[in-house]
């Protein structure tokens, strides 16, 4: 290109950014959020896990609108439909594959993300509400994870949602009406199909996204947690530029790009080589159209939902089981209030933190294999241990916090 061409194309671009920055602020958003925005320089590989979950997101969203063009949301047509897609809409089978494989990957990144957050202590003051937007975000996740699992029509979405919906009847007094309002009608039905599709399509995505640009919003006022856990605000160059901070961008969204690609390789891979994940992803009951009269002999959930679910079993009254259930879940949202330590990051916790994070992931781990498994005595048995490590990790937190002694911070960030 000639310099008079080169100098020509500069000027039109520099007048089209004039053009817009006088009626939107692109520019500013662009240096506060981006070249301007000032992220510890010490990210490590657990904090790629909230870039992979809005890559997930895009893809589930652009997946899901294709894979409604060619869905019906009907009792009768539903489960051929989905056969439809598969074999002779052009590319149906990918589409399809990358949207339930994202549904699991989906909880795989966000479970990994949470996990970073506990370890360093990212729900401590002032991220708090960052942590509850954040858990907001998973309930509203499982809830689609839910709505959409009943679409296929297969034998497991029918008496999935058979069982969960029924969750509702251990409430008191209330309890058979709102399974009945859940349902739209006395069991599982056409009516709870087509309602779980508008939900699926519709309001819980739409919640979703308004959740999640909230969670954007809390997280660049309050400014990233690090792996050491502290504060780079306080110490700045003469700029005003924290000392141990880096630009977002470049530096970060071209680490992120990286981190990206590796993520697509196993995404992909999965799709092309082991969609149903050996029954995990995609469970094989529900390759066979549903059928209100024969129910299998196993009934389980996803396996993102069966820690909660084996939590559910472990406790043989039904009342209490779903109380410890919601109780396991409620937990988790006033983590931020539980830590009473003086350090945010493991790094600088004592040895009673460390064990119990171990004790946690392990129970946890733990509750989902008891959970995938059909019911044995034995069984039960690990459930109600792994049970009990569970509640222990939260209600235990303020005290071993509080009473352990942890190592003392470094001045600035440490790699
Ligand atoms: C759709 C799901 C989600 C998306 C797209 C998302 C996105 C993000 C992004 C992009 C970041 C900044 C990058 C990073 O720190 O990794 C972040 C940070 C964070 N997220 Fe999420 N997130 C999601 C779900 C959750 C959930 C379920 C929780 C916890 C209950 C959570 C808690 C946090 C916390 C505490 C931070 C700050 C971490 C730190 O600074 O150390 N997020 N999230």
């Amino acid at each position: 290109m000639s310099n008079v061409t080169e100098h020509a194309t500069q000027k039109r671009e520099r007048s089209i950014k004039r053009w817009i920055n006088a009626r939107f602020p692109l520019q500013e958003f662009w240096t506060k959020h981006l070249t301007h925005y000032f992220a510890p320089r010490n990210f490590n590989f657990w904090y790629y896990f909230g870039s992979f979950s809005l890559l997930v997101l895009v893809n589930q969203i652009i997946t899901g609108i294709w894979l409604a063009m060619d869905y019906t949301p009907t009792a009768t047509e539903a489960f051929a439909s989905v056969q439809h897609i598969m074999r002779d809409v052009r590319f149906g089978w990918l589409l399809r594959l990358m949207h339930s494989t994202g549904a699991s990957a989906f909880f795989v990144v966000v479970y990994l993300h949470m996990y970073r957050g506990l370890i360093y202590g990212s729900y401590r003051k002032p991220r708090e509400l960052l942590w509850l937007i954040g858990m907001l975000i998973y309930i509203t996740l499982l809830l689609e994870a839910f709505t959409g699992y009943v679409l296929p029509w297969g034998q497991m979405s029918y008496w999935g949602a058979e069982v969960i919906t029924s969750f509702a009847s251990a409430i008191p007094y209330v309890g058979k009406f709102l399974v009945v309002w859940l349902r739209g009608d006395y069991s599982v039905s056409g009516v709870t199909l087509h309602r779980f599709f508008s939900l699926h399509v519709i309001a819980v995505p739409l919640v979703l996204l308004g959740l999640v640009f909230l969670h954007l919003v809390a997280l660049h006022y309050v400014g990233s947690n690090n792996p050491d856990g502290i504060d780079i605000k306080t110490k700045k160059d003469a700029q005003g530029v924290p000392l141990d901070g880096i630009a977002f961008h470049p530096y970060y969204t071209l680490k992120d790009l990286v981190g990206v690609v590796v993520f697509l390789m196993i995404f992909f891979w999965v799709i092309f080589y082991a969609p149903t994940m050996g029954g995990l992803f995609l469970e094989a009951e529900n390759f066979t159209p549903a059928n209100s009269m024969m129910t299998p002999a196993h009934i389980a959930p996803v396996w993102y939902m069966t820690p909660f679910y084996a939590i559910l079993r472990a406790i043989p009254n039904k009342f209490f089981g779903l109380s410890a259930m919601a109780a396991a879940i409620a937990l988790m949202f006033v983590l931020p209030w539980l830590d009473r330590s003086p350090v945010r990051s493991i790094r600088y916790k004592g040895t009673c933190s460390k064990v119990a994070i171990v004790v946690f992931v392990i129970c946890f781990i733990g509750l989902g294999y008891v959970g995938i498994m059909p019911v044995s005595p034995v069984l039960s048995i690990m459930a109600q241990i792994f049970a009990v490590g569970y509640f222990a990790f939260f209600l235990l937190m303020p005290f071993y916090t509080s009473l352990e002694t942890t190592k003392p911070l470094p001045e600035r960030l440490t790699s």
